[in-house]
Parts: structure tokens; sequence; C-alpha cells
């Protein structure tokens, strides 16, 4: 049933037009399993809290970064986007991309949506844990809800050029040129500092939590409240597995932050992708699962004990397939992976859409997807499977606007 409202931690929110958040999003809202105790994700939290304890300190030797884990993943737009300087045509805004509770609210996408309310209530440097939520298939790696933490750092001059034996010379500021190195209101020697102290902090990191041997790679990148801005990638059984992007902050929001005679750097870090590698976990959806043979393995009292996962279930996946007319006006990817979740909850590995094609006499495009079904705990027998399949099918046409072919 629909009402015209949707409630959410005790809240109730009016719908609109915007509204796409579905009970099976909202049901993963309080999970807060990086907090809890034993779980992988609260594992890798503790080896990272116990880093920047260790490792960074202010003039009265205190612990430099405060950490933060318990606010709301419900946001306002205002948060998580515009506080940040994401253009209104960007295309994280777009309906299929989020999860919006209505035009003003949604969950939020990103850690970053807490940059400017942190920093407004004057902290220098802190981490900030939380869960986020993205629309997006559904594979090995992605799943539309996952954590992150922000790592957030504020320098004075004084700060900065601390070490520096011209110190007295230097300055944060300058009405200069934005160039691919530096933007206009920061001097040559601001960026070229706090490059270096941001790409230190998260390799010394990345050593912290994986030893020396790991392989690394600093690549350029974009994010419109960073300037300039990189991706970490880390080698994942092969292949590169990007883990963290980070950039210095756009001077105009520390300013409007309340911090207009500091410069910052950020980072955000997505923890599930951390933990696979460090337990060599190699689906995301098992941080969901409340299997205890799953769960047990990481019982452990010291965070740095060295675990490596072993699978619950080898049983074979089954592979169906499902092809539809679709209304191009109404239908979205995502609304069907969607779909295909709230049905098939974690009975489903895998759906991606395997072919696509328009034919011209009936004036209609078709769409083929791929559901690979497999239980993370245990066998499924070909005949749930076919149940499963012919809900999802049914699911698909009651509510999406499409014809099976
Ligand atoms: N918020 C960005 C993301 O989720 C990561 C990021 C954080 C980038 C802070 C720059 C600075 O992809």
């Amino acid at each position: 049933i629909t009402t015209d409202t949707v409630t959410v931690r005790g809240k109730t929110y009016n719908r609109d037009s915007w509204t796409n958040v579905t009970p099976t999003i909202l049901q993963k809202l309080g999970k807060n399993l990086h907090g809890k105790k034993y779980h992988p994700l609260n594992l890798i939290k503790l080896r990272i809290n116990d880093f920047f304890y260790k490792n960074y300190f202010n003039k009265y030797r205190n612990p430099l970064f405060s950490v933060y884990d318990n606010l709301s993943p419900v946001v306002t737009l205002y948060q998580n986007y515009d506080s940040l300087l994401v253009p209104v045509d960007h295309p994280s805004r777009r309906k299929t991309d989020s999860y919006y509770i209505n035009s003003e609210y949604m969950l939020r996408a990103h850690t970053s949506c807490h940059q400017v309310d942190l920093i407004g209530m004057g902290l220098d440097a802190f981490l900030l844990y939380g869960d986020v939520y993205r629309r997006d298939a559904i594979d090995s790696s992605h799943f539309p809800v996952f954590h992150q933490v922000e790592g957030l750092r504020l320098y004075t001059k004084y700060e900065l050029f601390n070490k520096s034996t011209d110190k007295d010379t230097l300055n944060l500021f300058e009405d200069g040129q934005r160039l691919p190195t530096k933007q206009e209101s920061h001097t040559h020697e601001t960026s070229v500092m706090m490059e270096h102290d941001l790409k230190k902090t998260l390799e010394n990191l990345t050593f912290h939590l994986f030893g020396k041997d790991i392989e690394v790679k600093w690549v350029d990148a974009y994010f419109p409240f960073t300037h300039p801005s990189w991706e970490l990638e880390i080698k994942f059984r092969g292949e590169w597995m990007e883990v963290l992007g980070c950039g210095i902050m756009e001077q105009k929001i520390t300013r409007s932050a309340g911090a207009a005679d500091k410069v910052g750097w950020a980072f955000g870090l997505g923890l599930e992708r951390l933990a696979m590698k460090l337990y060599e976990i190699p689906d995301i959806r098992w941080f969901w699962s409340e299997d205890t043979g799953f769960l047990s393995q990481f019982e452990v009292q010291d965070p740095y004990t060295s675990i490596t996962f072993k699978p619950v279930s080898d049983s074979p996946p089954c592979i169906n397939d499902i092809s539809f007319w679709i209304n191009q006006k109404s239908f979205s990817e995502n609304d069907f992976y969607d779909l295909v979740r709230a049905v098939g909850g974690n009975q489903v590995e895998q759906v991606h859409l395997i072919d696509s094609f328009f034919h011209p006499k009936k004036q209609r495009q078709s769409q083929t997807y791929r559901i690979v079904y497999r239980h993370m705990e245990r066998p499924l027998t070909q005949n749930e499977v076919n149940i499963l399949h012919e809900k999802i099918s049914s699911k698909a046409v009651q509510t999406l606007d499409v014809d099976i072919r």
C-alpha cells in the first residue's frame, strides 16, 4: 500500500514526485554495521582510528582528529550537493542515481555532506563514519548501501609552513589563476604542501592497514568540492580497485563554512573495499550476512588479528535471463535493479543488462537482463530459483509498465 508519507527513523516526511526510497533500502538504516562489535567493518574502523590516534596530536598532545560515527544518513539536498558546489545538472543528482525521501531530503550519497556542518562547529580535524546510499547495479563490488569514512584537516598558515625555513615569507593565499595543480586563491606553496601532506597521510594509512608491500597508485580525478583531486587505487585479485577519493577543499567551501583563514584537505574512503582486500572477502554482500558462519570468523579481541575469509557456501550459481518490452518514458534500469533486490534479497548475486534493441515494426524497445541467483550461505534449488524468477517478472509487469517477451 502506498501512503502519501514515508517514515524514516521515526520521522514522517511527505512524499512527492522525487520520492524513490524503497522499503528494502529503508530497512538498512540503523543497521549500523560499522558500529557492530566484531563486524569486519568495525574492525577496519578500529584500525583506522588507531592510525590517526597514534600519529596525529594537537598542541596539548591530545589526539588531533575527533571521531564522529552517529550522524543521521537523512540529510538535505543542500547538505549533500549545494553546500559542496555540486552543479544543478550533475549526474549524481539524478533520481536514477540517488535515494530521495522527497524534494528536500535524501539518504546521503557520501559522507562529504557533513563537511560544512562540522567545520562550522569549529573542528579542524575529524573522521566521520557513516552508511551511504547510491542506486547502482549489484555486483561483487557494488551494493546500494556501503560505508565511508570522511577525513578532513584544516591548516592555518602557521601550521602548514611551520617546518619551512622561510616560513615568514610564505602565504596561504594569493589572487592568482586556477591551474590544473592549484586553485586561484591558493599559492603554489600551499598547493604543494597540501598535496604532499594529504598523499603522505593516505599512503601511510594504506601501509598501516596492508603492510608496505601493497601495490597502490594515484589517479587524477575530479570532484566539484576539491581541486586538485585524486583517487587512490589498490590491487585486488589482480585488478585495480578504487578505494578513496580526495583533494584540496575548494576555498569557497572552507570560507562559507566559517574557516576563511584556513586551507583544508579531505578524503572519502570506502570501508567495504578496504575490508574486502584486507580479509579477502570476494563479495560485498557478505557484509550484510547475519550467518554465524560468516560473523564468527571476525570475533577477535585484537583488531589487528590477521583473518582470511573462508567462504560459507560454494554452491554453483543459477543463471536466468528475462526479456521485456519497455516504455522508454517511464522505465529506468535502476528501477529494475531495485525491484530485483527487493524481491530477490540476498539470493541474487548479480543483475545486469545484457541486450537492448529497438524493434522498428513494433516501434518498441526491448531489454534483456541476466540475473545470477546464488545464496551466500546455502545452495539454492532450481525450483526456488524458478519461483523467484517468476515473482520478479510478474512484479516488473505490475509496477514498471513492461511487457514480458
Ligand atoms: N565524496 C567523494 C565520493 O564519495 C569522495 C571525496 C571525499 C572526494 C572528500 C574528495 C574529498 O566519491
